[in-house]
């Protein structure tokens, strides 16, 4: 997810995929044993890559790879909180539903209102292979939920109406035809 207020300079390192691609679609497999190795230098590949899309979440399909893995920081204070979470499992969520404007780094520059609920309870593994819980409300909720549809090959378009969604992927495609047309 980006910053609520989000310029788009470019991204240098780890290219982040943008829709169509397909691996945005698939869903992931959760992280093993013998990812260790992988998952240790995926980690700051793709933290630096959300700080200097910017950005305040980023999956590991995002960057082409397929594992049950992602990265999030508010940046809240302008300072860095970084959480790495591996298989993320959303184990209770609240009966209340919130709204909230959402973007994505894979629809660079789309917008959209998405409901979703309140208030969730994630479980997790840090980076550290130890179990954990993460309680999150407001935009906490909302980005935990947008990273971990990302593991699922869901994005937030698909949380809104048919028109909507091809609305705005119409609106993306069209965007960067005209980009690279100049
Ligand atoms: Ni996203």
């Amino acid at each position: 997810m980006p910053p609520a207020i989000a310029p788009a300079p470019a991204q240098p390192g780890l290219p982040i995929l943008i829709v169509p691609d397909q691996r945005l679609k698939t869903r992931a497999r959760p992280v093993g044993p013998a990812d260790e190795a992988k998952v240790r230098a995926l980690v700051p590949q793709m933290f630096a890559a959300m700080y200097a899309a910017p950005g305040i979440g980023l999956a590991a399909p995002q960057v082409g790879a397929l594992l049950r893995l992602t990265v999030i920081d508010l940046m809240e204070d302008d300072k860095k909180h970084p959480i790495v979470l591996i298989n993320p499992e959303i184990v209770a969520a609240s009966e209340e539903l919130a709204t909230r404007e959402e973007g994505c780094l894979s629809l660079p520059g789309q917008y959209a209102d998405v409901t979703r609920p309140a208030r969730v309870k994630v479980r997790y593994l840090d980076e550290t292979g130890a179990k954990r819980e993460i309680e999150g409300e407001g935009l906490l909720a909302a980005c935990l939920q947008h990273e971990i549809d990302h593991l699922d090959g869901v994005l937030f378009v698909d949380h809104l109406s048919a028109l909507k969604r091809n609305m705005i992927l119409r609106r993306l495609a069209k965007e960067r035809r005209q980009a690279r047309e100049g």
